[in-house]
């Protein structure tokens, strides 16, 4: 997110003027909790990723979280998750009670390899969780694939992907569920929250019960009847309000980020030391931020941010996190990526001279540290 004094900001949420007259609304109305904003929200979430059944929850990692408890996975379960992602993917399967097995990355898409999901699976092995990082699509043929033969279930980590498209479908659409997050650093935020979309209308009224204390019906908080076990992961209508003002900015988002990384495209090309991950454009795949490989990218990073230009550094993968410690040489993809990967400013007011403005600084950053190596 962007610091303050911030020339050019990595990134910032943006409100769109209709926040505040639907949250007047919900004020008014005096009901806060999970009511009809929310069920409204839902439907027009579930509608963009192109399944009938949306549940709204706290955040992206409960909504991970809840979807894998809805198919029934219980502790003694191992769930593969790939090894470079944000650490929320992992932490969600951990709060589910099973075991984090990780696996390595695509090189080029940066996505869960299924040639790894494979080596990876035992005899305890019930899910897969891809995830569409950075609005990529995972390798869903193959993984549906193996998911089918090996009898997994698979619950998708959209939580970056939301308006993206991957071979034709919505991402949102593949897998037994997917999960978005509206956290602040995505194109349309509600402060926290999470949503898990589903074509199952039976998965859809067990996350009900799990997310509102193992409730049917919601009574009156005396009296109700929990005839499962369930907890307190609801969405509420203040959230709702928000993220529906912010939906109706939000195909323009969608082909602003998508302008963005054109820009970045044109102003970068040819510049040695940079590759670009691949992404399917053509197909409708958004990048939710504009991202980049670069083998010198302290340098570029440094040179960033005495520009004072926001820039984002990718995740450490899984394996050198302290809960989730292993072995490196099981995953010499996502070190690669994660030694490399860079986010560019992608705020939602960047103009086409502030990329040519970050462009020049990271050029001049890669032609001073290659004439130094030469000398
Ligand atoms: C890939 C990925 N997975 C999961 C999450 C978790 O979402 P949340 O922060 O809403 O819990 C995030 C985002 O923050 C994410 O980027």
């Amino acid at each position: 997110m962007s610091k303050p004094g911030e020339a050019i900001a990595w990134f910032q949420p943006q409100m769109t003027g209709g926040e505040l007259p639907r949250l007047a609304d919900v004020l008014e109305r005096n009901f806060l909790n999970d009511g009809p904003l929310a069920r409204e929200f839902e439907a027009r979430i579930a509608q963009r990723a192109g399944v009938d059944q949306g549940i709204a929850v706290t955040s992206g990692t409960a909504a991970i979280t809840l979807a894998l408890l809805a198919l029934g996975i219980e502790p003694g379960d191992e769930v593969i998750v790939p090894d470079l992602t944000f650490i929320a993917t992992a932490n969600a399967v951990r709060l589910a009670g099973a075991t984090v097995v990780l696996a390595d990355v695509e090189p080029a898409r940066l996505t869960l390899s299924p040639a790894a999901v494979e080596a990876a699976i035992t005899s305890r092995t019930r899910a897969v969780v891809p995830v569409d990082v950075n609005g990529r699509g995972a390798d869903y043929g193959q993984l549906e694939r193996i998911c089918r033969e090996r009898g997994l279930v698979m619950v998708c980590d959209a939580a970056e992907a939301l308006g993206s498209r991957y071979a034709g479908k919505p991402l949102g659409s593949y897998g037994d569920a997917a999960c978005f997050s509206f956290s602040p650093n995505k194109t349309l935020t509600t402060g926290q929250g999470g949503i898990i979309v589903t074509k199952s209308a039976q998965m859809a009224d067990r996350l009900y019960e799990l997310k509102d204390q193992g409730r049917r019906v919601r009574g009156s908080g005396g009296d109700d009847l929990h005839p499962v076990m369930g907890f307190n992961f609801k969405f509420t209508d203040l959230q709702a309000a928000v993220g529906l003002a912010q939906l109706d900015a939000f195909d323009a988002r969608l082909a602003g980020a998508a302008r963005r990384d054109a820009w970045y495209r044109e102003a970068l090309a040819d510049v040695d030391g940079i590759v670009f991950p691949d992404m399917d454009s053509q197909a409708g795949e958004v990048r939710q931020w504009t991202d980049v490989l670069i083998d010198r990218r302290s340098e570029v990073r440094a040179a960033l941010e005495a520009e004072r230009i926001g820039c984002r550094s990718f995740w450490f993968p899984l394996h050198s996190q302290a809960p989730y410690q292993q072995h490196a040489a099981r995953f010499p993809n996502a070190s690669h990526i994660s030694d490399r990967g860079l986010w560019l400013p992608s705020n939602f007011g960047l103009s086409e001279s502030d990329v040519a403005r970050v462009a020049s600084v990271i050029k001049t950053a890669l032609s001073a540290s290659r004439a130094c190596t030469a000398c």
